[in-house]
């Protein structure tokens, strides 16, 4: 849009910089300036000016500066057209309508944006109202008090089908209504009658804070339990974050104090709840993942937003169709980082039962894309032969094709290349563990194994990666280049690194619970049950350090584990000279000579023993 010459000179001219500043920095003045704490970054001496008869301001800490538009655009996240309407609006100044078209739009729009105005305060007195009891009382049982429902406009949509409708027309005609989805078409051709019955009521606010359309819950199990407004000229979904108009205003601020700068949860109670406990930088898409436009928004709310998703198997999807969406748009500084809740957790629940603190913690380590791409891979395969690692390896510079930018893409190629290279040195003796017998025939008339030494050995270590969950991150990767050759103990560690992958900091009864729901609660009662002699040596709990010890302890039985097998298969050998039993013998024999030893376990052993 193009605004006449001068226009934008006077409506600078109309406002006083200090003023406007003064809404949320505390100024003082200083002869001809005014200085406080500069809101752009974290300081404790102010370096913050205010020249208003210049009409900029400056940071000599940040180098933030610009005019009044600049200070609309930066401190509350709004882009140049945007900051323009709202100045003119604090101004009391129009904004010029270039061509007809553009006047008859914004007419338009400005009906629609009344009407949805009006039905917001419609709603909002009816919570309030006697009729709004029912409503009233479901948000305090959820832990809302009248401030948080007023601060959120929350309403009330009673059960009369033409409520709204009576009080909205005949200011606003029926065609309006409905083309804003406050009223719906009625299916046998009657009237059309209200959209929004028995339901609480979120309004949903565009970027300035115009109610652009609603989110109705549903008191108790009627579906849906949300139901959001159509779509309309106005109001597209993908496009739209709940609770971005709040956010926005202490986005900037938030990012210069080290703060997340946004927070992404997947519904309105949660943003709620966040910002109650102080997170005001929380949004949330409409039931929707995340779409291109909407990573767009957070980006310019904040260079790392950070997406939280509960820890369940839906949860973690979620995150990864995220990070697959975000992938090819990161920038250079831009980026996302990521959050897994205990399984069965929101952010709601979660602050309910364990408090914002928790919740901050949860938020300071939070993982970044790169670290999430990384162990998702990993995780998702095995990297015990040559073969497969290069495998991981295509598949990883596959993932950073997938990058636009040239500067990210060299980076993570780099920091994949890095990991992969680490990965080679914490496993320099791999050999292969043949994938499938080489003579079927032979092999199914082969003895079974008459013991499988080793296995106790990798229960255990299962046993405390369970019990201390911790050690999970701290030796990820040792963990990840094991290679069980018991099918469910195998499927069990790579659950684990799953999990941690994209929620460190799980505590044993929160992984127990997430693998449960993985499908491995099975394969864990059985590891448990296995160890009930070991209980005490799992759970002695004392500090980190002992447990770190047993831990190096129980790796060195996993290897030594091979030892035994020697002996077993010295055992077998006498027992049966089968050729099987006797290459086994002959193989690990071998092994151990040239390698003193591996973590590979019975080579040539049907993979389904045990
Ligand atoms: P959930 O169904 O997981 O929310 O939907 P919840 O936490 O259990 O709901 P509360 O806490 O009782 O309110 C998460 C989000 O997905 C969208 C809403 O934005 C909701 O907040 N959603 C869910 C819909 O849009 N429609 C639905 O029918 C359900
Ligand atoms: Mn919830």
């Amino acid at each position: 849009m193009a605004f006449p010459p001068g226009f934008l000179d006077e409506l600078r001219s109309r406002v006083s910089l200090a003023d406007l500043v003064g809404k949320r920095v505390r100024l003082v003045r200083k002869g001809r300036e005014h200085g406080g704490l500069c809101p752009f970054h974290n300081e404790k001496t102010p370096s913050f000016y205010v020249v208003e008869d210049k009409g900029f301001f400056h940071c000599f800490g940040c180098g933030a500066h610009g005019d009044a538009i600049g200070w609309i655009m930066r401190s509350e996240n709004l882009d140049f057209i945007e900051a323009i309407e709202r100045l003119a609006e604090t101004a009391g100044v129009a904004v010029p309508q270039q061509t007809p078209q553009e006047r008859e739009k914004a007419q338009r729009q400005k009906t629609l944006l009344e009407a949805l105005a009006a039905a917001a305060r419609f709603y909002e007195e009816r919570l309030w109202s006697p009729a709004g009891r029912a409503g009233r009382e479901y948000l305090d049982r959820r832990g809302l008090d009248d401030e948080t429902m007023r601060r959120f406009r929350l309403g009330w949509a009673g059960d009369d089908r033409n409520a709204l409708r009576r009080a909205l027309t005949p200011e606003f005609p029926l065609p309006l209504l409905m083309e804003a989805g406050l009223l719906h078409a009625s299916e046998r051709g009657g009237e059309p009658y209200d959209y929004f019955r028995e339901r609480v009521i979120f309004p949903i606010g565009d970027r300035a804070g115009r109610v652009i359309a609603f989110g109705g819950r549903a008191l108790g199990d009627q579906q849906p339990k949300y139901l959001n407004s159509p779509e309309h000229p106005l109001f597209e979904k993908g496009r739209v974050l709940y609770g971005l108009s709040f956010a926005r205003a202490d986005a900037a601020r938030d990012v210069a104090a080290g703060g997340a700068g946004a927070i992404v949860t997947e519904g309105y109670m949660d943003v709620i709840a966040l910002h109650r406990a102080g997170f005001t930088t929380a949004v949330a898409p409409l039931g929707t993942a995340l779409t291109e436009a909407h990573l767009a928004e957070l980006w310019r709310l904040a260079p790392e937003p950070v997406l939280c998703f509960d820890g369940d198997a839906a949860g973690q999807r979620a995150a990864l169709r995220a990070l697959d969406r975000a992938l090819p748009l990161l920038k250079p500084g831009h980026s996302l980082r990521f959050v897994t809740l205990p399984p069965g957790e929101d952010p709601d629940s979660l602050i309910g039962h364990s408090g914002a603190p928790v919740f901050g913690e949860s938020l300071r380590t939070a993982k970044p894309l790169a670290e999430v791409l990384w162990q998702s891979e990993l995780a998702a395969r095995s990297v015990d032969t040559p073969e497969r690692r290069a495998d991981l390896e295509r598949r990883l510079m596959a993932r950073a094709g997938q990058i636009a930018d040239r500067t990210v893409h060299a980076e993570y190629r780099r920091f994949l290349r890095d990991r992969l290279f680490a990965l080679g040195r914490a496993a320099p003796r791999r050999t292969a563990r043949p994938a499938a017998p080489a003579m079927p025939g032979l092999r199914s008339d082969a003895p079974p194994p008459p013991s499988m030494p080793g296995r106790r050995q990798r229960e255990v270590l299962i046993g405390m990666l369970l019990e201390h969950p911790f050690l999970v991150a701290e030796a990820y990767e040792e963990i990840a280049t094991l290679d069980f050759p018991e099918p469910e103990l195998d499927g069990l560690r790579r659950a684990i690194l799953a999990a941690d992958a994209l929620s460190e900091g799980l505590d044993a009864e929160a992984l127990r619970l997430h693998l449960g729901q993985n499908g491995f609660a099975v394969a864990v009662d059985a590891v448990i049950s296995a160890l009930a002699d070991h209980a005490g040596f799992l759970a002695r709990a004392g500090d980190p350090a002992s447990v770190r010890l047993g831990w190096t302890h129980v790796t060195r039985m996993v290897r030594d584990g091979d030892r035994s097998d020697l002996a077993g298969a010295a055992e077998a050998l006498a027992r049966d000279l089968s050729p099987e039993a006797w290459e086994r013998f002959l193989a690990l024999q071998g092994r151990e000579a040239q390698d003193g030893f591996s973590e590979d376990e019975f080579p040539g052993w049907p993979v389904s023993g045990g």
